[in-house]
């Protein structure tokens, strides 16, 4: 999957990431984040590729304001996103959606689906209920939970695991944000219906432009979704390029060996 970016400006821009979560009582643990730059381009679906421990939820929770970095800037649409007032900071991150890797912990237990989807397009102040109920309508549609009108007054505790997180997928493209931040989302849904969305997210890439921050150890679902990958071990990017030629031809014994072990091969 290759793409070309012209001369556009980055939409996300990250610069010398660093995050280091507090240890009990004073003491200081290692960082989970260092010194990570990374850069995804409008139209454009970018990996975040390693094992577990990585690092990779927390680059996404740095990006969506969940934690707050020892160090670096974010900037989104031009905008520094770490140098303003955190109100300031939230409207920023409006054009930006996070999806967890937790569709248990991150949908309402208490709410409807129709209500839980419909949320981005009230925080945007988009007050038309009549209008809003279309949206919520066709964006099911758009994940394919169906028939639609099956899935709007039930309770997350009434969905299977892989419809949660096709409910938290339609949450999150709703408003049509500019960016996805995707952290293994896909993990309960099926192998088909896994790819399925994978390549809805890219036709959303081509159609609206939207780029994507795919999180992902799955190497399968990086090849077929992004255009590029950024490997990422103990919390240090040891190499990015362009899909093909990381997996293809890895320069780094890291990445050399997470292809090894995808494909089920001895390491090189
Ligand atoms: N709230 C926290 N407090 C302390 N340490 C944390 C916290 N969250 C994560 N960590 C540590 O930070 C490191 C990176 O964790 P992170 O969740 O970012 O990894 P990951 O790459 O997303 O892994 P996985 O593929 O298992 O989801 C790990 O060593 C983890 O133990
Ligand atoms: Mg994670």
């Amino acid at each position: 999957m290759t793409m070309q970016r012209g001369a556009a400006r980055a939409l996300l821009e990250v610069e010398g990431l660093t995050v280091r979560y507090p240890g009990p009582g004073r003491s200081r643990t290692r960082a989970a984040v260092t010194e990570l730059d990374l850069s995804v381009y409008p139209g454009e679906s970018v990996g975040l590729v390693g094992g577990s421990g990585a690092g990779k939820s927390t680059v996404a929770k740095a990006l969506a304001g969940l934690v707050q970095p020892e160090q670096g800037r974010i900037t989104l649409a031009g905008r520094d996103l770490l140098g303003c007032p955190s109100r300031t900071a939230r409207r920023l991150r409006r054009p930006m959606h996070l999806v967890m890797q937790d569709p248990y912990a991150s949908l309402p237990p208490n709410r409807q689906v129709a209500a839980t989807v419909a949320e981005p397009l009230v925080i945007h102040g988009l007050v038309d209920r009549r209008m809003r109920r279309r949206l919520v309508v066709e964006t099911l549609d758009l994940v394919r939970l169906r028939p639609c009108e099956e899935y709007l007054r039930r309770y997350p505790h009434q969905l299977s695991g892989g419809e949660r997180q096709r409910v938290a997928f339609a949450r999150a493209l709703i408003a049509e944000p500019q960016l996805v931040l995707a952290d293994e989302p896909t993990q309960m849904l099926d192998a088909s219906l896994r790819g399925e969305l994978v390549d809805l997210l890219g036709q959303l890439c081509a159609r609206r432009r939207m780029a994507v921050l795919h999180i992902t150890h799955d190497l399968a679902l990086a090849q077929r979704g992004c255009h590029r990958l950024v490997v990422l071990r103990d919390g240090v990017v040891v190499e990015h390029g362009p899909t093909e030629r990381v997996l293809g031809r890895p320069r780094h014994p890291y990445t050399a060996a997470l292809v090894a072990a995808a494909t089920g091969s001895e390491a090189a």
